[in-house]
């Protein structure tokens, strides 16, 4: 079970300070939310911010691209230190030649599903991916609320690489705290991106020791 803290709800005037607290808080990835205000209506970070956040951290970086023509655009952000690289189906129309390219770069390749997507879109692309990544809501904004239909989703999924026997991940993010992380954990996922519910609590150690408690029950 892995806790990625998404720094989309840190504060970013003491961005180094906040990833070391997570680090130190028992963070196993950092999740960094690129959105390019075309595919999702939102803009936050790009490259440089990847390339700031490698220097202050030695947990592996995972990049998740909420943006349009990701293909012009992985390379950058493998040359900036991302060890994860998630890219959206539904922006994508070249897909497994962008995840093989990933790979081909020396970063994780990952697909994202947003919650109105169906799992059947993936079938044809689960052997090139390390992670699949089940958005829980709608992407675009820190602090939404879970969305309770995507949990059959998951099991979905769960099965689909069980059939297959492939050693993929399955993460979820968003509205994820103790008792969502918990409900998605037995349905089969074992990434748990959160934002606000660690950086929201001043004591973010606190908050991910929380989560990953309710995971071992
Ligand atoms: C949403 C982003 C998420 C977001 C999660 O578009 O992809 O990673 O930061 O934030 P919370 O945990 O607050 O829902
Ligand atoms: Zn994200």
């Amino acid at each position: 079970m892995k806790i990625a803290p998404s720094i989309l709800a840190a504060d970013f005037s003491k961005l180094a300070d906040e990833i070391k607290e997570v680090e130190l808080g028992g963070a196993d990835y950092i999740h960094i939310d690129i959105m390019d205000g075309h595919f999702v209506p939102n803009i936050t970070m790009g490259p440089m911010i990847v390339e700031a956040v490698k220097k202050v951290t030695s947990l592996p970086l995972d990049v998740h691209l909420m943006i349009k023509n990701p293909e012009q655009y992985v390379k950058a952000f493998a040359d900036a230190g991302a060890d994860f690289i998630t890219v959206h189906i539904e922006a994508d129309p070249h897909i497994h030649r962008t995840l093989q390219e990933i790979r081909r770069l020396g970063a994780k390749p990952g697909i994202v599903l947003n919650p109105g997507t169906p799992a059947s879109m993936i079938t044809s692309v689960l052997e090139e991916v390390d992670m699949i990544l089940l958005m829980t809501v709608n992407p675009g904004f820190g602090g939404q609320s879970f969305i309770d239909a995507v949990l059959p989703k998951i099991r979905e999924v769960k099965e689909m690489v069980e059939l297959k026997q492939l050693n993929v991940d399955i993460e979820v993010d968003g509205g994820i705290n103790s008792e969502t992380a918990n409900k998605c954990k037995d349905a089969g996922a074992n990434v748990f991106v959160a934002g606000s519910a660690i950086f929201n609590n001043q004591d973010r150690q606190a908050a991910i020791e929380e989560i990953r408690s309710q995971l071992s029950k």
